[in-house]
């Protein structure tokens, strides 16, 4: 480029790794005079940075206006389709102009849409409702390679989950609420929920079963990669996150164990230069106005460690607080997983083992009837009530270790948070150790 010449546009296309001022001062330095010329001269030169991220350096942050290009839409798709279907000159016969078929390709950059559709064309000489699982299982990749989301077409139902009937009746209500006559009735599309309770009583299987139940996929925000990438990226990570989201919509982002991600905001605050509090304001305000039809379910293990700006009313539709299953509970977890591998108990068998459960959580439930059922097999012999109860004996559930830290948590739900189970919960045996969370963690709920 003439350095003296003032009428220029000069486009720098994938130029980011080369704007670094450690390593490329002279060249920052005459990109910025590029710029001061058409400002303080006659001229109007300008200068186009076409990149797949958000790195300017700071030179020249203040003189750079950013534009954030959306993915495409499902006109755009269309059009790109059209464009490989002459490339690959796939006859009208074998080209379905499918809903579904665009639809598995939202969330795609231009240039993904185009060699997703590519591949399928060569693959199959087609393109048609029965390339769908091609160009989704190239989404899926794709979308997992760009990293902080991943996705899922879940296969749990709603069926599969013992208990917790509030909120299985709360999902059930809203089961038709993202379609066109729900708007037209007035309804607003639901906006997310939070679960809180214990790991293992079954919230990321909720999770699942909503996406499912509502034939919608499922994204997982992996909130750890979105604060473990390079330092000043993570509010762009989300961004980007959210971003493939509303152009999935309607769809599931599942933002599993949230808090893993805000413990900056309490015990690093004030060393991690406030890009937690950045980070959760990108996604509150996301939250607040979104317009596309994503639905949230954010879980959390530990209470204590999430802001209390998450909690605040208006920011989910609904909290709930997911307790330790009852006995009734207990008995319907107990018949979930062993009909799934082909088993099954006369009832009162089934209370035995639900007795002798109090306490265990559903993941610990499910896991004693894994271990019977290897022990059986090892002994060539069915599965035996007797297995399942010596697997119980033989574990110490969490909650026996934790049962102060449960009781503090089942006083906090209180008035914040509905339960997710309409039973009474039941009171735990003595706690064995309970002191030694206590010194070593404190209370949680200070
Ligand atoms: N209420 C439940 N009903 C049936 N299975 C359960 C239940 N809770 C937990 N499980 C079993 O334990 C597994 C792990 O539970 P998960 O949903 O990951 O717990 P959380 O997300 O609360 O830590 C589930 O996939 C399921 O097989
Ligand atoms: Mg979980």
């Amino acid at each position: 480029m003439d350095p003296d010449r003032n009428d220029t546009v000069l486009i720098l296309e994938d130029f980011h790794p080369f704007l670094d001022i450690d390593r490329q001062p002279e060249l920052i330095s005459m990109l910025r005079s590029i710029y001061k010329r058409s400002v303080v001269g006659s001229g109007s030169n300008t200068l186009i940075l076409l990149q797949p991220e958000m790195k300017i350096p700071s030179e020249l942050e203040k003189e750079i206006q950013v534009l954030e290009l959306p993915l495409p839409e499902e006109e755009e798709i269309r059009t790109l389709v059209k464009s490989v279907i002459d490339t690959f000159n796939i006859g009208p016969r074998d080209y379905d102009d499918n809903k579904r078929l665009i639809d598995a390709a939202l969330g795609l950059t231009t240039g993904e849409v185009l060699s997703a559709f590519s591949c399928a064309a060569v693959k199959r000489k087609r393109l048609t409702v029965e390339e769908v699982p091609l160009i989704v299982a190239e989404k899926k990749q794709v979308i997992s390679k760009r990293g902080n989301l991943e996705y899922y077409e879940p296969e749990q139902m709603m069926t599969d989950i013992g208990g917790l009937d509030n909120l299985k009746d709360w999902l059930d209500r809203r089961n038709k609420a993202f379609s066109q006559e729900a708007a037209d009735f007035g309804l607003d599309a639901p906006r997310g929920i939070m679960l809180l309770g214990l790991p293992g009583t079954g919230k990321s299987l909720a999770a699942k079963a909503v996406a499912n139940t509502w034939q919608m996929p499922l994204l997982r925000l992996d909130m750890g990669r979105i604060f473990g990438g390079i330092v000043g990226q993570s509010e762009s990570n989300m961004r980007a996150a959210l971003n493939i989201a509303e152009t999935i919509a309607p769809c599931v982002l599942w933002i599993d164990e949230i808090e893993k991600g805000m413990s900056g905001m309490q015990s690093s605050g004030a060393t991690d230069g406030g890009t937690t509090s950045r980070v959760l304001g990108t996604f509150l305000t996301w939250m607040q106005e979104k317009k596309k039809p994503v639905f949230v379910v954010a879980t959390a293990n530990n209470i204590s460690l999430l802001p209390p700006e998450l909690l605040r009313k208006g920011r989910v539709d609904e909290i709930f607080f997911v307790d330790l299953p009852t006995k009734k509970e207990r008995c319907e977890i107990i018949n979930i997983h062993l009909n799934k591998r082909n088993r099954s108990l006369p009832e009162n068998d089934v209370e035995t083992i639900a007795e002798k459960s109090l306490g265990y959580t559903g993941a610990e439930i499910e896991e004693a009837i894994k271990d019977a059922m290897y022990r059986a097999f090892s002994e060539d012999r069915d599965i035996t009530v007797g297995d399942i109860l010596d697997s119980i004996g033989a574990t110490t559930p969490l909650s026996r270790t934790m049962s102060e830290v449960i009781s503090q948590t089942r006083e906090w739900a209180k008035g914040r948070a509905v339960p997710a189970s309409p039973e009474t919960p039941e009171p735990l045996p003595e706690a064995k150790c309970a002191y030694v969370l206590k010194q070593e963690r404190g209370n949680p709920f200070d």
